[in-house]
């Protein structure tokens, strides 16, 4: 449970707010290139902490964050021109480049005109790890780029997706280190009811998800505080002297990656806030070690994990909540909990059903809760702590993202940061 007023502290994040200011302290996922794909291609919409913004590619290849509004008499610069280094509003001509330099201001004698002296805000930006990244924080405090093994591996050993959700950004976040929800939210009805034929089935499967994750639906939960954000360890009962441990990685400001079981891809997600009420849910697909296998991208495919397939000009996706993403009653009685499909569609709907911004001040946090208790804790703290003039360490330190989750079998006497000290290295 949290207090209103950390509440509000933690979910406000425009231009201003305590947790705006925080979330622009860091490099933060935009667009996908194929939005801007070639040179003077049309310009983009684009809305990030509250702020209405236009992308838009120059002439020489360069990507331009803008503010939409025209700095004249605030005309949309969707509608401009994007020609010769610069986009160009329609209403009387004024061009701005990828700087947010007025470049030409063709009504305007040039003895009246500001010459090359007016700016509007535009931001910086960065193509790496398949994305365009923005930084919308003060020049003077511009953070490293985070050394996240998915931003380093080649591009066909990834798959990035964007998807629009109709929450703020921090239930979103918690959604995806809520470790004890995918017993129930995700599983099939049998892996629920945990019936004689599911555990035959599971017993000869090779993962160690399969064979212990929902055999053990009341797991313990440990938080390690660490320099990129907190690992948060789940685990479950094994077999004799061991324990089936699930690490789930939150790092600042908003990554998560889910427990990754070697051999197979890793998951991970950024979940960006769009304004208050909405969130970006990027969604990263990652194999360290070869390309995407055909089992992957056929799960990609199917939309049956993380990723769900969207509009491609709103982002918003196919099962969405003005369809009630599209809830078979019928599937739900027979065959899994939801009777909606995929995880990233159940995560959504479940999300979303809480209301754009949840309040905090009327949960009832039991023992599974610890990892998001933690996360809150940590975000707060460091947001009042930028608040009294210190800047975040993992900000300044783009190495400290050189991490993984992962899933493992270890001893019951072992500490689990300890047992998988080297799974959790990224390796790229
Ligand atoms: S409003 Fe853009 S040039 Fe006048
Ligand atoms: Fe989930």
């Amino acid at each position: 449970m949290l207090s209103r007023e950390e509440n509000d502290l933690l979910t406000r994040t425009d231009a201003g707010t305590a947790a705006g200011k925080y979330f622009r302290r860091f490099w933060l996922p935009v667009l996908l290139p194929t939005e801007v794909p070639t040179p003077d291609c049309p310009p983009v919409r684009v809305r990030l902490l509250g702020e209405d913004l236009l992308a838009f590619r120059d002439t020489k290849g360069r990507v331009g964050l803008i503010d939409e509004f025209c700095a004249h008499r605030r005309a949309s610069l969707f509608w401009g021109r994007n020609e010769e280094c610069g986009l160009r509003c329609v209403y009387h001509g004024w061009k701005f480049d990828v700087n947010g330099t007025c470049v030409d201001m063709p009504n305007e004698p040039p003895e009246y005109g500001f010459g090359n002296k007016l700016r509007t805000t535009a931001y910086p930006t960065r193509e790496y790890g398949g994305l365009i990244w923005a930084y919308m924080g003060p020049p003077e405090h511009e953070p490293e780029l985070p050394k996240l093994e998915w931003a380093r591996v080649a591009d066909n050993q990834r798959y990035i997706s964007k998807r629009f959700q109709e929450t703020n950004y921090l239930q979103a976040i918690e959604g995806g280190i809520d470790s004890s929800h995918s017993n129930f939210l995700h599983a099939s009805l049998d892996a629920f009811r945990v019936t004689d034929s599911y555990v035959e089935k599971v017993k000869n499967s090779g993962t160690l998800r399969a064979k212990y994750h929902l055999l053990d639906k009341a797991p313990r939960f440990t938080v390690k505080k660490t320099d990129y954000g907190v690992v948060i360890g789940v685990r479950r009962n094994a077999e004799e002297d061991r324990y089936y441990w699930r690490l789930t990685q939150f790092l600042l400001p908003s990554h998560t990656m889910i427990p990754y079981e070697k051999g197979l891809a890793i998951h991970g997600h950024c979940w960006v806030p769009r304004d208050d009420q909405t969130c970006w849910v990027w969604t990263i697909s990652w194999n360290p070690e070869a390309p995407l296998s055909e089992e992957e991208w056929k799960t990609i495919r199917d939309e049956t994990f993380v990723h769900a397939q969207v509009d491609p000009a709103t982002f918003r996706p196919v099962r969405n909540k003005a369809n009630q993403y599209l809830l078979d009653r019928e599937k739900q009685r027979t065959a899994n909990m939801t009777g909606i499909h995929g995880f990233a569609s159940q995560d959504q709907a479940i999300q979303e059903s809480m209301g754009p911004v949840v309040d905090r001040t009327r949960e009832r946090l039991g023992t599974s809760d610890t990892a998001i208790i933690a996360a809150r804790r940590l975000l707060l703290q460091e947001i009042r702590e930028l608040g009294e003039g210190r800047e975040p360490y993992t900000a300044s330190h783009g190495d400290v993202y050189w991490v993984r989750s992962a899933s493992l079998l270890l001893k019951r006497d072992v500490e689990f940061d300890e047992g998988a000290r080297e799974l959790t290295k990224a390796e790229v």
